[in-house]
This record gives structure tokens, sequence and C-alpha cells, in this order.
């Protein structure tokens, strides 16, 4: 709420379409979700059970013959019970072969093993299955935006579902990285993603949130992350333009990472120090006896990660794990002095990625040390006192701000980036300045000089086009794209169309390349296509070579162009290309259909099992229910016989099945079984509940006599209609209207909802009804018929009744709506015409004037009365 109620004042949340955004602080081992809508403005996601951050992952368990998805906070748990089952913290996994180095992984995570996919990354090998990271990562988010539109649901805004997510993304990450988290987030269906920069994502928070920055000053800060796996430092500088209407511009001007450093290393840390006390107290136990009982290393490591946070305000903590391995319990204590000496080798690192933001910087002024504002320090790890002795030690205690930002400011900081990206919703203007850290190449035919498209430092997204020299041997060529020197992708550019068409006789000046490449918002590197050019006349030299890269040999005596635009088109042919992967190759559309369709069969299993377990839940209760039900006096005494005796037999007979057979029932037979118990049970109450009615001769000739009152007053209710619309015909004739169609027009307000059971089924159950009570008025001795069927009689009559009456309640509110409406339509009419008969004597005295505008007057008036009855109608 407190949140709303200042982003109210930043942002003008103005809604602009009906979809929703979900924002994604993808942690290594959390993530943190918030979500906006129109109706919602920045609201955190909660899990399940309501803790404000996610785990990253989830915990297989095998369900009978099946496996059972575990999210959030049950992980823990089942991951004990079945490493094997942990698929867990999936992001350094993005966009790594298989034949990479996971030590620290694996350490990490005992017990789980990996398998290559097609494409030689990692996939996870779990209870049987082979699970990609990238579908880990689509699962997770798949579960965080079914609880987004479940709040969406709760918000009473319904019609908004989340569309688009924007996910922080460590700006570290390599084309590969990048597009394999691309890949994981775009299987649920129908979401677009972008990735924003998380050396950003605190800084416009921190930016919108301080708002009071001097006019005119630039103001630099270095924004310190250390999540768990990873650590990310910021240079970023932010300034209020001296013209105030002008936004706050927050550039991106230098970064430093440890892709290896965070609170998870710190955590093996403890686990590896918990590991060796182990091992010292037990010398009987092995140390591979102990390395192979993933069960152990689990409740090791989970052990260590809360002594980790207890050390992080005391001075020990004390660990107790009951029959760790061998039956052995183990009990210790571990001191934050021992932890601190055990993480010596990391203080340097700790350092390091401020060093690096200051070093690789690419604004144009240089920033030092002495003109930092803060160090701003964010992320879970950074509490760790640690981590907070060294910063200080290493900066200063006045520089290091650590009260600035609360835990959330990094989604919030992504969730506000990603509206800004969207454009889903207006925001006040903020300009942001995104840089590449990497420098982008592209290298023609495997050799020669790397032609640098985007230089570390570039602004992106941005796009830009180069035009190789002309050549006349016209053969397919190919273009390396490389990220930091290193290829990541090929295109071979396929000349075949243009060999013939631009021959040397045709194209005597040769052919030019026109090369378009990007770099997109994702920060992703590509091609966006190729033209080849030809060239035929020598006049002007400056022509379209102006621009010709200084990579390439310029042949200026040669090379030149036609600057017509005329013939443009005839000489210039797109070419495609063919990509290949040196490196990983992209998921394909085939291999992201495959794991869009398994990942939504196990939503459907999962869902379908979800029901299953509620049904079960609420058969059972309603047969014990039941059965109390039965054993009360006067059910037992004076209920009706039949009903009681077979309500009896069900409930044993379904307290058995559910004891044995239940388990692989389905939601429907379940439904139906509930619905068995329910309806007995409501029979012999209704039954109890009339045992004061007479269920006489005279009672039923009543409700005979009532039945076809109502029946009646149906048909003059339609008859009451058909005199009305026939008494106003004539009336509506005269406006040229046709009173009948316009009445048949009219639909009934929305807020009048036609009974649920169709008119004509209705109405024969209650024909049906009177029939069999009139029969019954005929009898003469109502002694002869058991209490019983007279019940079900009248039972059957009620329900005719109740239904018919609806009908009738229906008909008289939707005609009188109607009718009403059909007096206001008359009442426009007659003005729409009056007008129209205005309008026809002006036009008639402009004919003196003017001889021929007569047709023309005429035809205008009458096209603008159609419009404006339209509107008016
Ligand atoms: C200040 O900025 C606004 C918005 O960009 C612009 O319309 C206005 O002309 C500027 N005023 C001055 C004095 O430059
Ligand atoms: C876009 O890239 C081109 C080529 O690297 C560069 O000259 C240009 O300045 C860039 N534009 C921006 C806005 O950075
Ligand atoms: C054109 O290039 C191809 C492939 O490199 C080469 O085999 C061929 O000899 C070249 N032709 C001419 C006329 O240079
Ligand atoms: C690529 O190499 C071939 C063969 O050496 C040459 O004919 C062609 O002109 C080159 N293409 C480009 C675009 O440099
Ligand atoms: C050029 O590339 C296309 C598409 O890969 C291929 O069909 C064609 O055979 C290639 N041409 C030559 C001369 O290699
Ligand atoms: C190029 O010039 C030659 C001779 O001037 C002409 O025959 C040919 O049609 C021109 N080609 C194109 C594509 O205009
Ligand atoms: C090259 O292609 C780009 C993108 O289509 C275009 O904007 C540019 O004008 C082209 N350059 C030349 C010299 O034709
Ligand atoms: C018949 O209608 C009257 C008046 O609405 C009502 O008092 C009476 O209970 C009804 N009788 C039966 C048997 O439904
Ligand atoms: C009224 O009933 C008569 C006779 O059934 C029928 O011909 C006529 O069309 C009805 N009029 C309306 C307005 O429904
Ligand atoms: C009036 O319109 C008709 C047909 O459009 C045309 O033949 C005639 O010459 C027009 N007369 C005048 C006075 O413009």
């Amino acid at each position: 709420m407190r949140l709303s109620v200042w982003i109210s004042g930043v942002l003008a949340i103005v809604s602009v379409t009906q979809g929703a955004l979900l924002g994604l602080d993808y942690g290594h081992e959390f993530s943190k979700a918030m979500l906006v809508s129109p109706h919602a403005p920045l609201e955190l996601v909660l899990t399940a059970d309501s803790k404000r951050k996610d785990v990253s992952g989830l915990v297989l368990k095998s369900w009978k013959s099946d496996v059972e998805r575990v999210f959030g906070s049950g992980v823990d748990s089942a991951q004990v019970k079945t490493p094997n089952g942990a698929l867990l913290h999936v992001k350094a996994l993005l966009g790594k072969k298989i034949d990479d180095q996971f030590n620290a992984y694996h350490r990490a995570h005992p017990g789980v093993a990996f398998e290559g996919t097609e494409r030689d990354s990692v996939a996870l090998k779990s209870l049987g299955g082979v699970y990609p990271v990238e579908e880990v990562v689509g699962m997770n988010l798949d579960e965080t935006i079914g609880r987004a539109n479940a709040m969406l649901l709760h918000e009473k805004s319904a019609m908004d579902k989340v569309d688009s997510v924007a996910i922080a993304i460590p700006e570290y990450f390599t084309q590969d990285q990048r597009m394999a988290l691309l890949a994981g987030a775009q299987l649920p269906r129908n979401v677009k993603t972008v990735l924003v920069n998380d050396g950003l994502t605190v800084a416009i928070n921190f930016a919108l949130k301080q708002r009071d920055f001097p006019a005119g000053e630039k103001k630099h800060f270095v924004f310190y992350d250390m999540g768990s796996g990873s650590t990310r430092a910021s240079l970023v500088s932010i300034e209020q333009p001296t013209n105030l209407s002008e936004p706050l511009v927050v550039e991106f001007n230098g970064y430093g990472f440890d892709a290896g450093l965070g609170g998870s290393q710190l955590t093996q840390n403890v686990a590896d120090l918990l590991k060796n006390k182990f091992l010292e107290h037990h010398p009987t136990v092995r140390t591979e006896e102990l390395e192979n009982d993933a069960r152990a290393l689990v409740r090791i490591h989970q052990a260590a990660e809360k002594g980790k946070l207890i050390l992080s305000a005391n001075a020990d903590a004390s660990v107790n794990i009951e029959s760790l391995h061998q039956d052995i319990d183990f009990k210790t204590t571990i001191t934050r002095q021992e932890f601190e000496q055990f993480s010596e080798d990391l203080n340097s690192r700790i350092i390091t990625p401020v060093l690096g933001a200051l070093e690789n910087q690419f604004g144009d002024s240089a920033v030092t040390l002495g003109d930092i504002e803060s160090l701003i320090l964010t992320g879970g790890a950074t509490r760790t006192p640690l981590v907070q002795k060294q910063l200080s030690e290493y900066f200063g205690d006045e520089l290091i701000a650590k009260n600035v930002n609360a835990d959330e400011s990094s989604v919030e900081g992504t969730t506000i980036r990603g509206i800004q990206l969207f454009k889903t919703f207006q925001t006040k203007a903020l300009d942001v300045i995104d840089r590449s850290i990497f420098t982008y190449s592209a290298v023609f035919n495997e050799s020669g000089t790397p032609l640098e498209v985007f230089a570390a430092g570039s602004q992106y997204p941005n796009v830009t086009s180069y035009l190789t020299p002309p050549v006349t041997n016209i053969t397919n060529f190919s273009i390396d794209l490389r990220e930091e020197g290193k290829i990541f992708k090929t295109h071979t550019i396929d000349t075949q169309p243009i060999t013939k068409k631009f021959q040397a006789e045709m194209c005597p000046h040769g052919v030019a390349y026109n090369v378009t490449l990007s770099l997109s918002q994702d920060r992703l590197f590509d091609i966006d296509g190729v033209e080849a050019i030809c060239v035929n006349n020598s006049n002007t030299a400056a022509g379209v070579f102006k621009k010709l890269l200084s990579g390439f040999e310029t042949n200026d005596d040669e090379a030149s162009s036609e600057g017509e635009e005329s013939s443009r088109g005839d000489k210039i042919k797109r070419l495609k290309t063919v990509e290949s992967f040196p490196h990983l190759k992209p998921m394909s559309t085939k291999e992201s259909f495959t794991l869009r369709s398994h990942m939504e069969d196990l939503n459907d299993r999962d869902a379908k099992r979800l029901k299953v377990q509620e049904l079960l839940n609420v058969l059972e209760s309603a047969l014990y229910d039941a059965r109390n039900y039965l054993e009360e006096d006067d059910v037992a005494s004076g209920g009706p016989s039949e009903e009681v005796s077979s309500l009896a037999t069900l409930v044993d007979e379904y307290l058995e099945w559910l004891d044995g057979q239940a388990d692989d029932t389905t939601p429907g037979e379940l439904t139906k079984r509930i619905k068995t118990i329910t309806s007995l049970k409501g029979k012999i109450a209704l039954y109890l509940d009339s045992a004061d009615e007479p269920l006489d001769a005279n009672h039923f000739a009543q409700m005979y006599s009532n039945g076809s009152e109502l029946v009646r007053q149906l048909e003059k209710n339609r008859l009451m209609e058909n005199e009305t619309l026939e008494a106003l015909r004539e009336s509506f004739a005269l406006l040229e209207l046709d009173v009948v169609k316009e009445f048949k027009k009219l639909r009934a307000p929305r807020h009048l909802s036609p009974p649920k059971h169709k008119y004509k089924d209705v109405m024969k159950r209650m024909e049906t009804a009177l029939a069999n009570v009139n029969k019954f008025q005929d009898l003469k001795s109502f002694d002869d018929v058991s209490r019983e069927k007279l019940f079900e009689l009248k039972l059957q009559f009620d329900s005719s009744f109740e239904d018919l009456s609806k009908w009738l309640e229906f008909e008289q509110s939707a005609q009188n709506f109607r009718l009403n409406e059909l007096g206001s339509l008359y009442g426009r009419r007659q003005r729409v015409i009056k007008k129209r008969e205005e309008r026809k004597n002006q036009a008639s005295h402009s004919l003196d004037e003017n001889f021929n505008s007569t047709t023309s007057g005429e035809q205008e008036s009458s096209s603008t009365s159609t419009p404006l009855e339209h509107d008016e109608l």
C-alpha cells in the first residue's frame, strides 16, 4: 500500500491496454516478482504461503507412477527427500555447454545429474526425466505468472492477465546466456519479454525515490549488488537537467563483476566448515562415504544456509542435525571468526567489482573514487558482516550507504523499467542510458580485420549499416558475429539469386553488400538484413560510398553509384542468410514447442491432481456428514425409508471405495459421487422439513390452481406484448420504422440474465407436473398412496414452479426495459426527422442561389443524417 502511494506520485500510471506486466528479479537462489496492471499498481507477487521471495527453481518428487512439482517453500524438505529431484538455481547453467566446468554447482547441489541436450546445452536429469535448464526457467516463470493472474482475479480485474514480463539480467551475461534466458522466459504462452540491465534497476528505483537531485549537476553513485550467485558493481550517474521539465537522466557509466562471488559461495564455505567438523568428530566416517551421501550433503547445505544467516547477527551459531549420516546425530558450533578466516581468500574479490566499475568506464568523464556520492549496497549477501567490513575498510565507512534500499528495490526498478520499455502504461519520463559493456564486431569471409560495430560503451538499442567495397566475383560469403572477440554466430549469405542478374555486364563496377546490424534492447547482436547493390555508374564516387567503412579497403576510383532514386529498386536485391552457431545453438522453434507442450502437460497433471485431492476431501467430509445425519433421531425414525436406506448403503460403499480403489479416480467420478450423496441427503432433509405439510386433496388442488395461474400469467404477458406492439405499429410507421423489427433489435440489459434452464424445458416440466397433480386431485382416497410418493410429486411441482416463476419475473423485467427503450427510440427518431426537415428547408433555400447544388445538397443531408441516427440510437 505504502508503495502504491509513492508510486502514484512518481508515475502517473494510466492504462493503455488491458494487459498486466510482471517484473522479475530472477536471482540465483531466490526471485522476486512484482505485478502492475491497470487496476493494481506495483504489488509484490507473494508465494503460495505469503512469502515475499520465492525459490528460483523447483523440486520434483515421485507421485505414484508420475512426478509432482514442488515450488516455493516446500522445496527444502522435498530436496532432502529427493536430492536428485532438485531443479534449482539454474541461472548459472543458462547458455553453458555440457562440457563446461560446474564444480561449484555440483558441490552446492549434491545428487543432481546433468545430461547434454542435442545442442550440447545443459539439462538436468531427474526422476527419469530430462529437463533442459530453459524449461526449468519456463516452469518457474509460468508458476509465478499463475500466481500473479490469480491476484488479478482476486482484485476484480479478471479482464487483466500478465502479458509482458521484464526480467533483470546480469549485464555480464553473454549472447548465449541471454538467448537461453529468453528461450526459457518465452515458454509460458502469450507473454512478451524484455531483458533489463540489472546494473540499472536499483539505480532507477533510487533515482525515482530520491528525486531531490540538484539541477544541472551530475551525481555519481556505485551500486554494489551482491546476490547469491554473483557480485556486480555499476557506476551510474544521475542528473536533473537545469530545465526542470526535462526528465532525470540515469546513465550507466561503468561496470565490474565477479560471476562466481556471492551468498552461495559463502554458504558453501560454511558447509565445508561443517563437513570438516563432522569428519573430524567422527574419524570412522570416510570422506568419500559422506561425499556420496547426497541426502546428508543437502542437509549440511541447508544447515549451512541457516548458520550463515545466524552468523550475520551473532558471534557463533550452533548446528544440530539429527541422524545426519550413518545414524549419527551431528551437533556443533561454528563461530563467525572461524567462518571469516575460512573465507579469507574472498576478501580481495569483494572489492574488485567496485574497482572494475571505476576502471571500465565508458562515459565521457573519468570518474574517480573521490567523485562518488556513495556506494550503495544492495542484494542479500551484502548483509554479511564480512562483506561490509571489507568494503568499509577499503572505501571508508562514510561512503557506504546501507540503508538506502529496501529489499525490493531491484524488482521495483525492474518493473518500472519494464513499464517504460513496453510502454504499457504512461510513466513519468525517465531518460535511461544503457551502454553495452562488451564490444561487438563482425568478421567478413572468416578472415580479415574484425570490424568493430558496437564498441564497449555504445548505447543500445542501436542499428547501423555497413557497405562493403564492390566485388566482381559473386560468391556466397560469411559474416561471423563476435562478442568480446568470441564468435557466437555465423551468417552465410546466399548470393544465388544475384549470380546471374548482377553479372559483370549488368553491373560493370561490381556488387556491393549493404549489411544492417543491430544491438537490440535485450542486447542481442545480429544481422537484420543484407542487400546486394548493383554498382553501375561511376559518376559520383561520393554517392553511396561515403559511408564506406574503414575496416575495408576503399577503392574510390571505381566504387561509385548512381544517386537516382528511380532505378534503385531494380538494382538492389535483399539476400537470405543461413545461420550457424559455432559455440552453442539457441533453442529451435521445434524444441521450444516440445518443451512448452511438456510444461503444459505437467501443468494439467498438477491441476488435475490438485482437483482430485480437493474433491477427495469434499467427498470424504460429505460422507462423514451423511453418516452423522443418518444417526440423528428424526432421520432414523421419520425419514423416507427408501432414501434413508439407500443413503446408508452408499455411504458405506463409498467409504470403502475411498479406502481402496479411489487412487486412479477422476474429478468427474468424484463430482458424481459427491452429487449423489448430497442430493440424496438433501431430499431426506426436504422430506423431513415438509413433515407439517398436509399433502392432501386440498393441498393438491391448491398446487394445481397455483401452477395453472402461473402458466396463464406467462401467456397473458406475451399477449400483452403483442397488443402493445400492435397498438404502436401505426405511430412508428409514420416515422418510417417497423415497430416489431425495432423491438426485436432491443436486448435485455446485461444485469438481467435469463434463468439457467430453457423456457421450453421448464414449461414442459410444469405441464407434466400439473398433469400428475391433476391425476391425484381426482383420486378419491389419498390413503392408498404413500406419503413418499406424494412428496415426490410435490417436489417435482415445486421445482418447476420455482423455475417457471423465474421466467415470468425475467420476462416482465426485460419487457419493461425494452418497452421503455422503444419509447425513447421513438422520441429520438422524432427529433432526427425534425432536424432533417429543417435542413431540407435550408437546402431548398440555397437552391435559388446555386442551381446545381440541389442534388448534392440532398445527398449531403441524408448522408449526414445516417451517422447521426446511428450515434444517437
Ligand atoms: C524545457 O523542457 C520542455 C520539455 O522538454 C520544453 O518544452 C521547454 O521548451 C524547455 N524550456 C526551456 C526554457 O528550454
Ligand atoms: C549507433 O552505432 C553507431 C555505429 O557504432 C554509432 O556511430 C552511433 O553513434 C550509435 N548511436 C548511438 C545513439 O549510440
Ligand atoms: C570467384 O571465387 C571463387 C570462390 O572463391 C573462386 O573459386 C573463383 O576462382 C573466383 N573466380 C574469379 C573469376 O575470380
Ligand atoms: C569473400 O571472399 C571471396 C573469395 O575470396 C571473394 O570473392 C568475395 O569478394 C569476398 N566477399 C566479400 C563480401 O568480401
Ligand atoms: C550458396 O548458399 C546457398 C544456400 O545455402 C546454397 O544453396 C548454394 O549452393 C550456395 N552456393 C554456392 C556456390 O556455394
Ligand atoms: C548497367 O549499365 C549497363 C550499360 O550501361 C546497362 O546495359 C544495364 O542495363 C545497367 N544495369 C542496370 C541494372 O541498370
Ligand atoms: C542499407 O540498408 C539500410 C537498412 O535497410 C538502409 O537504411 C540504408 O539506406 C542502406 N544503405 C545504402 C547505401 O543503401
Ligand atoms: C398457492 O399460492 C398461495 C398464494 O400465493 C400460497 O399462499 C399457497 O401456499 C400456495 N399453495 C401451494 C400448495 O403452493
Ligand atoms: C400478434 O399476434 C398476431 C396473431 O398471432 C400476429 O399475426 C402478429 O404478428 C402479432 N404481432 C406482434 C407484434 O407480435
Ligand atoms: C448542372 O449539372 C448538370 C449535371 O451534373 C450539368 O450537365 C449542368 O451543366 C450543370 N449546370 C450548371 C449551371 O452548372
